[in-house]
């Protein structure tokens, strides 16, 4: 049997994505961070055996870690943690003006169980492809004491191929409420035709005064330093390579024609300066938006 060097890509297997492992085992480490950028209690169940394995050979290197978080290519890094406490700000600020709350290419967003207070009793809907979705819902199941009784709405879509508005109508998502939606480092594997069409999707299915948050990657010569390179044909050997960038100079030209009007806006320095600890600096090829759907 011939073992294909590079996989097939991830919405076209059944496996659960790779980088949700990723930015799951950079939260799960933030745990130990003398000061930590984001604090998520749950991230430790998501991580598979071979994330845990090194999630311990990271935490023994001690002092090493900590240098290296330093490095250009661990801005990378920093960027999925900054961006996590960036949209989990907009979350709050929303929640008080909003019905519902939408989760997109969830992998193992544990929002639903951060927030459970705040969040009360607006329901949550979280959406991804299926083999995530049930990976998910099987541990959640399986750590009830650490879970607890909370919640959500399972919504199996392939952002490609299915239609957000008629899978969210099957789902028991309340079409035209005022919704704060997070949409967490899924843009960059997805095509701009993926991205436009799930951007007018939302603002069908929203309301008015809905919130989204998202990030983008950005190409910006040199950023990340030569091991950008690597990284990026590293997610390509393991079947999410990036699809989509797009700058942040023409943020308002890709979210306006669907409604949504960017608020706030957050580069790699913004980012830095509002929420990175210990000397971290974020990678300028990542950025963060969130909007507010006024009507398309
Ligand atoms: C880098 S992970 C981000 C997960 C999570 N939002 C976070 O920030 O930790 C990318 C997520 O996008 C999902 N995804 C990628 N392509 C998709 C597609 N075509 N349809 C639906 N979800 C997709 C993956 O399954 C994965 O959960």
């Amino acid at each position: 049997m011939r073992v294909p060097l590079v996989p097939a890509a991830l919405h076209e297997s059944d496996r659960p994505s790779a980088t949700a492992q990723w930015t799951t085992l950079g939260r799960a480490l933030e745990l130990k961070h003398p000061e930590p950028i984001v604090v998520d209690p749950y991230a430790p169940a998501f991580l598979s055996r071979n994330s845990r394995a090194l999630y311990r050979s990271l935490l023994r290197t001690g002092a090493w870690w900590r240098r290296a978080e330093q490095w250009d290519i661990a801005g990378l890094a920093a960027s999925n943690l900054c961006r996590h406490h960036f949209l989990d700000d907009h979350l709050l600020e929303a929640l008080p003006h909003v019905d519902q709350v939408l989760v997109l290419g969830a992998g193992y967003d544990a929002r639903a169980y951060r927030f459970a207070d705040a969040i009360g009793e607006r329901p949550v809907f979280e959406v991804d492809l299926p083999a995530i979705s049930k990976h998910k819902a099987g541990v959640v199941a399986r750590n009830h004491a650490l879970f607890g009784d909370v919640r959500v709405r399972r919504v199996e879509i392939d952002f490609r191929r299915q239609s957000l508005v008629e899978r969210l109508a099957e789902s028991g998502f309340a079409t035209g409420a005022p919704t704060y939606v997070v949409w967490e480092g899924v843009s960059m594997y997805l095509t701009r035709d993926a991205v436009t069409q799930t951007l007018a999707a939302l603002a069908s299915a929203t309301g008015r005064g809905s919130v989204l948050g998202m990030d983008f990657w950005q190409q910006v010569d040199g950023a990340g330093g030569p091991l950008r390179v690597v990284v990026q044909r590293a997610m390509r050997l393991i079947g999410e390579p990036i699809t989509f960038t797009s700058p942040a100079s023409e943020v308002s030209r890709l979210l306006e024609p669907a409604g949504f009007v960017p608020i706030d806006l957050a580069e790699a320095d913004v980012l830095t300066a509002r929420y990175a600890t210990g000397d971290r600096c974020c990678d300028p090829g990542m950025y963060v938006v969130a909007a507010e759907l006024h009507g398309n």
